[in-house]
This record gives structure tokens, C-alpha cells and sequence, in this order.
């Protein structure tokens, strides 16, 4: 099933305030195909791209808050998103942690402290699972649905080949554990449910910079490439897709 001319009821970002996710929130707003884009972030009133983008799609973009190490706040938007009475057709978990002001990835076995595993598991990987947990009651059953987890290429258990950054590759394979485990379950209840694990390529944003000086400048993509390939690979996809691991060009990752 192509979605070149389908209508669209609804479409979720979460972890929208900046980087790739407000990025998917732009090309969202801007395609006619969709009714609704519902953005959420842990602080609206701090993100401010975000409202701008607001003021400028009077009705068609909601911003919700929302925390993915918060049940609570992801239960209330789910709730909210519900209120909207239109179905979800795409939801995309954008939110990650490499690294912030306290915490870096590992180097070495030595570097590990269990506070930044639990941390990072429970952002990238604890957190897409109970928003699916929390969003998935609100799935257009008769239609195509896309529940995308931005992953990443370290977390391949098969193409780990150079070690390091502890928390974030297994968080990242946790994750895609679970994305897999989503594609068996909601698929016994909905038949047009497609679970994918996505690799955006390496993107020119805070998560990565400290980490770009080795990188070709061909290689490092903008927000808004890196959003353009991802949202062509969604599009593309179909039935059999579903519980598969690919990269921006729509290459297939070994898990
Ligand atoms: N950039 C890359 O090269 C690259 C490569 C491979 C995979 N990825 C993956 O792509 C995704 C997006 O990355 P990015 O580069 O756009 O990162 P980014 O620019 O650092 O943005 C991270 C986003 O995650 C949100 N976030 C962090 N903790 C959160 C929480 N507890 N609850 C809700 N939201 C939270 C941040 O919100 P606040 O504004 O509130 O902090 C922000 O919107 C991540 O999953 C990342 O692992 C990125």
C-alpha cells in the first residue's frame, strides 16, 4: 500500500522540541495529508520553535506535553490525543539520550555507572515502549499504521564491531527488542499495524555534536534531510515490513 494520496487522520511526534523530531513536526504540518499533528515535548512553554511552528498552522498542530520517564504525563496525552477524536495513523518516538551536562558515553567497562544506564534505558528504550503502550488504543484499526522508534545503527548487536558506548547501544538493542515485540503483538489485533526501527543517519544536532569531527561533511546530515529520508522510508513502507530495523536510504539493518 502506497500512501501517496491517502488522507490522514492524525500523526504523533513525541520528543518534538527540537533535533530530528520538530524537524518531522515541520514536514509533517506542511503535508496536506494530515488533519491533525500532535507534538509533544517534557516543557512546552521552553519550546519555542515549536510554538512559533504553532502560530503559523492555526488548529491543525497541538502541542502536549510530555515525559517519556513520566507515565503519568504519558497516560495524559494519550488522553488529550484522544479528546481530539481522530484516529492515529503515524506515531514516531523521536526522544533520545547520548549524552547531557552530567552524562557521556562510556568508553570503557571502567566508565560505568548504573544511574547512567538506568537514565538512558529509560529514555530511549523504557520510554517509546509505554508511549506505544499508552498511544497504540488510539490506532486507526481499518487503516495503515506506522508506529516508527528512531533507533540507531549502534544499536545492531550484528554490526557492533567497535565497542563502547554502553548504555546507548544497548538501550538502542532494547529497544529494537521491544519495537520487534510490538510488531507481534498489535499485530494480532490490527492487521494493517507496521512496527519499524529507524536509523537517521548521523545528524547535525546537539545528540551528536561533540561526536561529529571525524565524520565526512557528505555523511553529517541537516534536520531536514535527515527528516525528508526517514519520512520517504515511512511512506514506502508495507505489510511486510513490519518488525524490521532500516537505515534513512531504506537499507535493511541486521538487528
Ligand atoms: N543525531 C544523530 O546523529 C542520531 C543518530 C542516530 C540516532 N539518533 C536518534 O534520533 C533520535 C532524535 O535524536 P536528535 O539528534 O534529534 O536528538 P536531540 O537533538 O538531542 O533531541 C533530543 C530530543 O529528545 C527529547 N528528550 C530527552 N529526554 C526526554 C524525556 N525524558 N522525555 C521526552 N523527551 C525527551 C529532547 O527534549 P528536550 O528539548 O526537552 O530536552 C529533544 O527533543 C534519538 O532517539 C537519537 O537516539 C540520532
Amino acid at each position: 500500500m502506497n500512501d501517496e494520496n491517502r488522507q490522514f487522520d492524525c500523526a504523533v511526534v513525541q520528543g518534538a522540541s527540537r533535533g530530528i523530531g520538530l524537524e518531522f513536526t515541520r514536514a509533517l504540518v506542511a503535508d496536506p495529508r494530515y488533519r491533525q499533528v500532535v507534538a509533544t515535548c517534557r516543557d512546552p512553554q521552553r519550546a519555542l520553535a515549536l510554538t512559533r511552528l504553532r502560530e503559523s498552522n492555526h488548529g491543525r498542530l497541538a502541542i502536549l506535553e510530555l515525559d517519556v520517564t513520566q507515565e503519568e504525563s504519558i497516560k495524559a496525552a494519550a488522553a488529550a490525543t484522544a479528546d481530539l477524536e481522530l484516529p492515529v495513523n503515524l506515531i514516531i518516538n523521536s526522544a533520545g539520550i547520548l549524552h547531557d551536562h552530567r552524562i557521556g558515553p562510556e568508553k570503557r567497562l571502567a566508565d560505568i555507572e548504573p544511574t547512567t544506564i538506568q537514565q538512558v534505558f529509560a529514555i530511549n528504550a523504557v520510554g517509546p515502549l509505554l508511549v506505544a503502550k499508552h498511544f497504540s488504543p488510539l490506532f486507526d484499526r481499518r487503516a495503515r499504521t506506522v508506529l516508527a522508534n528512531l533507533s540507531a545503527r549502534v544499536g545492531s548487536i550484528e554490526g557492533n564491531a567497535l565497542g563502547g558506548w554502553y548504555s546507548y547501544r544497548a538501550s538502542k538493542a532494547a529497544q529494537n527488542m521491544f519495537t520487534r515485540n510490538l510488531s507481534v503483538e498489535l499485530k494480532r489485533r490490527h492487521s494493517g499495524i507496521i512496527c519499524v526501527a529507524l536509523h537517521p543517519g548521523t545528524v547535525d544536532t546537539e545528540l551528536s555534536r561533540p561526536f561529529q569531527r571525524n565524520v565526512p561533511e557528505h555523511k553529517l546530515f541537516s534536520v531536514e534531510r535527515a527528516a525528508g529520508h526517514l519520512i520517504e522510508v515511512i511512506n514506502g513502507l508495507q505489510a511486510h515490513d513490519n518488525g524490521r530495523f532500516y537505515a534513512w536510504n531504506g537499507s535493511e539493518i541486521a538487528w
